[in-house]
């Protein structure tokens, strides 16, 4: 399969091509078309750009992981491309998931005012999310993504023979995000899951590009009818928050080390649907057909960090919330979302030290 999704409109500009093997070739044209390029790549990829007789062409290998969202991490790496004598005709290329991609586009959005930028995502999460919607960033002590812009990538290439070496830890974090993408608009994507998830979590490629594919399409309904998240309505692109309240917490909770993106989200998505049951929202039916769903692909439910109240602490200071409420994107059924339920902390704790 290859397809290419083009977005063109006054706001937002971008495509996206789903081709197999290509990175080299991608890397090459992207060359002939610029005075010089900075291939920013994560160090774990086994990937041979053959790039060899292209002066103009500049690798940069970094150590990837949450630990390089980080002031430092920023520094290094535009310190790193301004020294290479960095200008306006260069372009940036990040290859790998998505820790480097939010690096590299912050850098690349921020450097001379802004850089072309290109996006080849490594990893399934960042094949079916961190490369769809012009978000980056790093994190603060205070929390995750506090300091980012907007900036869309010119071009994205999702290749999926790169997630070959891929451990399948982070084939899972991926679905996640994936699973989270049907839960809040296609319960008949759900359904299709319910049967693949086997398929896809083995790789099968016909399997794997369908389920990228429909993953990035809704992504994008979403980032197109309200790219800055300013809506405070069903088509909000706060939408795609659903389980990331709780799931940004834990991972702040645990420095980044307990749980990848993908885990601390898919506790996160349960949590999040267990309070959607208990405010009377999201049917026990429904409720136990996810749980069954996410227990079946070895998705993570519970960490015993949602009795702490120290999470409670965490949830505040969140970006999104303000005044001792925290506000929660929840689904009503499979397949449909509801923006924000403001719910105030003390109710919070209520809850969660009730669910298990
Ligand atoms: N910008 C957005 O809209 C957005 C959306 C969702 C998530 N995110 C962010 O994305 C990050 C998580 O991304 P991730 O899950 O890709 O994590 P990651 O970048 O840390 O990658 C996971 C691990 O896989 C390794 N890796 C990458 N590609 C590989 C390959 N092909 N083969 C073998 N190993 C490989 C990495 O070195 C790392 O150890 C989080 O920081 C999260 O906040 C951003
Ligand atoms: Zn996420």
């Amino acid at each position: 399969m290859q397809k290419k999704i083009k977005i063109n409109n006054k706001k937002l500009k971008t495509s996206i091509l789903i081709k197999k093997n290509f990175i080299s070739k991608f890397v090459k044209n992207i060359a002939k078309k610029n005075e010089k390029v900075f291939c920013i790549v994560d160090s774990k990829i086994r990937i041979n750009l053959n790039i060899n007789n292209q002066k103009n062409i500049i690798v940069i290998s970094l150590r990837c992981g949450e630990k390089i969202k980080t002031f430092d991490g920023y520094k290094n790496l535009a310190e790193k491309i301004i020294l290479k004598d960095v200008n306006r005709k260069s372009a940036v290329i990040a290859i790998g998931g998505g820790t480097l991609g939010d690096l590299v586009g912050f850098v690349a959005s921020t450097t001379l005012r802004g850089l072309d930028f290109y996006l080849i995502p490594t990893t399934l999460l960042s094949q079916v999310d961190s490369s769809i919607g012009g978000k980056n960033g790093i994190n603060t002590i205070f929390g995750k993504n506090l300091l980012g812009t907007f900036y869309q990538p010119k071009e994205v290439l999702i290749d999926i023979s790169i997630l070959k070496s891929l451990p399948k830890k982070e084939i899972r974090s991926g679905y996640a995000e994936i699973i989270k993408h049907a839960l809040i608009k296609d319960y008949k994507f759900f359904c299709w899951l319910e049967e693949n998830s086997n398929k896809l979590l083995n790789l099968n490629k016909s399997i794997l590009e369908q389920a990228i594919y429909q993953s990035i399409i809704i992504k994008l309904y979403y980032v197109i009818k309200d790219e800055r998240e300013f809506l405070s309505n069903n088509n909000s692109r706060a939408m795609l928050n659903f389980g990331h309240t709780i799931g940004h917490a834990i991972e702040k909770y645990y420095d980044y080390q307990k749980f990848n993106h993908g885990e601390a989200i898919s506790i996160g998505m349960i949590t999040e649907a267990k309070i959607s049951n208990h405010l009377g929202l999201l049917s026990s039916k429904e409720l136990e057909k996810i749980i069954i769903h996410f227990k079946k692909c070895r998705l993570k439910i519970y960490d015993e960090v949602l009795n702490d109240r120290r999470l409670i602490k965490i949830l505040t200071k969140d970006k999104k919330n303000f005044h001792n409420n925290i506000n929660f994107s929840l689904i009503d059924k499979i397949g449909s979302s509801i923006f924000y339920k403001k719910l105030e902390k003390k109710q919070v704790y209520k809850i969660l030290k009730n669910i298990k």
